[in-house]
C-alpha cells in the first residue's frame, strides 16, 4: 500500500513545457489513492489546460487570487488551499519560481500558496542546461533546501530546447518515487516491530455456545492500521471478530479463546519493541466444556469457571518486555481503578476510556480516551474517530519511546 494512500496532495504547476506531463503525474497520485488539488501559475495555463487537470484531479484547478471566471467573482483563498495539504509538489519548477520562492516574491496565487503551506514540500526542477547550471540557480537549490523543501532531482537527455544535458523534469514515476521514498525512510516507526492484541475472546460451553463479549475489534484494527501507517510491522493477534484488515505489513493471527490469544501472544513476543493489548478478554472461562451439547432439562443450570491467564500481566511481569500498552474499560470510579491497574499489570501506558461516556465503548465508530503514563500523568482526549484517537495513541507511544 502507497505511502500516499489519504494523502492531500497539492500540485503547483509552472510555466515550462514539461507541465504537459503533470497530467500523468495527477493521474499516478491519484491512482496512489491521494485527494489531489492543483494550482497553477498564469503562464502553466499555456503548456496544460486547467480543464486536463481538474477532470484528473476531480477537483478544481485554480490559477489567480479571484476566479475571474465566476461571475460572483470568489476569492482562491491561498491560506486554506496550504493548510490542507499534507504534502506540496513544485513539478515543473521553472528557474523564475524557484527564485520566486527563495526571495519571497508573491507575484502569483501558487506562490502565495508556497509561502502559507506548512507541510513539507518537494520541488521538480524544469529547464535548459545553461539555466540549470547558472550559479543563482545552483544557489537557488541550496537555499531551498535549507528552507527545509525536497530537491527531486533532474535527469539529463534531450530538453525541449534541441540542446541536450540536465534540466530535464523528473518523470512523474520517478517523481512518485522518491517522495514514497523519501517518506518511508522518515516514518518514526520504520524497522520496529508491534504487536496488538483486538476483538473479543469466545470461551466454549459445549460445541455450539460460548462466553463472548460485545467487542468489535475496530479499536485495536485502527491501532494496527495507524502502527503501519508509521512504518512498523504488526502482528495483529485477533479474536472473532468481522472486521476485516489489509495491509502488508500486517500479519494477523486468528485466535478463538483467551488461552489461544495468551498462546499467540507468547510464541510472536521475540523482537516486538511494542505491544498494545486492546483485546476485550474473557476474565473466565468454563471449567469444562462438555463435549455434546447441553440438552435443556433442569429449570437453573450452573456453570462452573476458572480464571484465565490475564495475557497484559504476564507480559507487564516479563523482565525484557516490549514497550507495554493497555487499555481499561471502566464504569465508576475510573481514574482510580486505572491507576491501580497500570501498577499491577505493569504497563507504560494505560489507555482509558469509559461505559459512562457518550461516543465511548464497544461496537461504535468513535471513543472517548485518557492515557495515563507511568507518572499518573493523565492526558484527556475528545470523543473522535476510531482511526484518530489510534494516532493519538500512537503519537503518545512515539514521543513516550522518544522517536
Ligand atoms: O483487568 P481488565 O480486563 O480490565 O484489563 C484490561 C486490559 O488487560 C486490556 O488491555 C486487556 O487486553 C488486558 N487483558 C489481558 N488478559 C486478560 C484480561 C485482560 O490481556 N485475561
Amino acid at each position: 500500500m502507497s505511502v500516499l494512500r489519504g494523502k492531500k496532495i497539492l500540485l503547483g504547476v509552472t510555466g515550462g513545457i514539461a507541465a504537459y506531463k503533470t497530467t500523468y503525474l495527477v493521474r499516478l497520485l491519484v491512482k496512489a489513492g491521494a485527494s489531489v488539488k492543483v494550482v497553477m501559475t498564469p503562464a502553466a495555463r499555456d503548456f496544460v489546460t486547467p480543464l486536463s487537470l481538474s477532470t484528473l484531479s476531480k477537483n478544481p484547478v485554480v490559477s489567480h487570487f479571484t476566479d475571474e471566471e465566476d461571475e460572483n467573482d470568489t476569492w482562491n483563498n491561498h491560506v486554506e488551499l496550504g493548510l490542507w495539504s499534507d504534502l506540496m509538489i513544485i513539478a515543473p519548477a521553472t528557474a523564475n519560481t524557484l527564485s520566486k520562492m527563495v526571495s519571497g516574491n508573491i507575484d502569483n496565487l501558487l506562490l502565495a500558496v508556497y509561502c502559507s503551506a506548512k507541510c513539507p514540500v518537494y520541488f521538480a526542477p524544469a529547464m535548459d542546461l545553461d539555466m540549470y547550471k547558472h550559479p543563482s540557480t545552483q544557489h537557488n537549490f541550496d537555499r531551498l533546501e535549507a528552507y527545509g523543501n525536497h530537491m527531486i532531482p533532474s535527469g539529463e537527455g534531450e530538453l525541449a530546447s534541441g540542446l541536450s544535458g540536465k534540466g530535464r523534469m523528473a518523470e512523474p514515476e520517478e517523481i512518485i518515487d522518491f517522495i514514497q521514498l523519501h517518506i518511508e525512510s522518515r516514518l518514526p516507526l520504520k524497522g520496529r516491530k508491534c504487536m496488538v492484541t483486538a476483538g473479543p475472546t469466545h470461551e466454549r460451553i459445549d460445541p455450539v455456545r460460548f462466553i463472548g463479549n460485545h467487542s468489535s475489534g475496530k479499536m485495536g484494527v485502527a491501532v494496527a492500521l495507524e502502527l503501519a501507517a508509521k512504518g512498523s510491522e504488526v502482528i495483529l493477534i485477533m479474536g472473532p471478530s468481522a472486521v476485516n484488515v489489509e495491509h502488508e505489513l500486517i500479519k494477523r493471527v486468528d485466535v478463538t479463546s483467551a488461552q489461544d490469544m495468551y498462546d499467540a501472544v507468547h510464541q510472536n513476543l521475540t523482537d516486538i519493541h511494542v505491544a498494545i493489548f486492546s483485546a476485550a478478554v474473557a476474565d473466565y472461562r468454563p471449567a469444562t466444556p462438555a463435549e455434546q451439547k447441553i440438552k435443556k432439562q433442569s429449570e437453573t443450570l450452573t456453570l462452573d469457571l476458572v480464571k484465565n491467564p490475564d495475557i497484559l500481566a504476564s507480559v507487564g511481569a516479563m523482565k525484557n518486555k516490549p514497550f507495554l500498552v493497555g487499555f481499561a474499560l471502566e464504569t465508576e470510579n475510573e481514574l482510580d481503578h486505572a491507576f491501580a491497574k497500570a501498577e499491577k499489570k505493569q504497563t507504560d501506558l494505560l489507555i482509558l476510556n469509559s461505559m459512562r461516556d457518550k461516543g465511548a465503548g464497544f461496537g461504535k465508530d468513535t471513543n472517548k480516551i485518557s492515557i495515563i503514563d507511568k507518572n499518573k500523568n493523565v492526558k484527556a482526549f475528545d470523543t473522535k474517530l476510531k482511526a484518530e484517537v489510534a494516532k493519538d495513541i500512537v503519537d503518545e507511544i512515539i514521543k513516550q519511546m522518544g522517536l
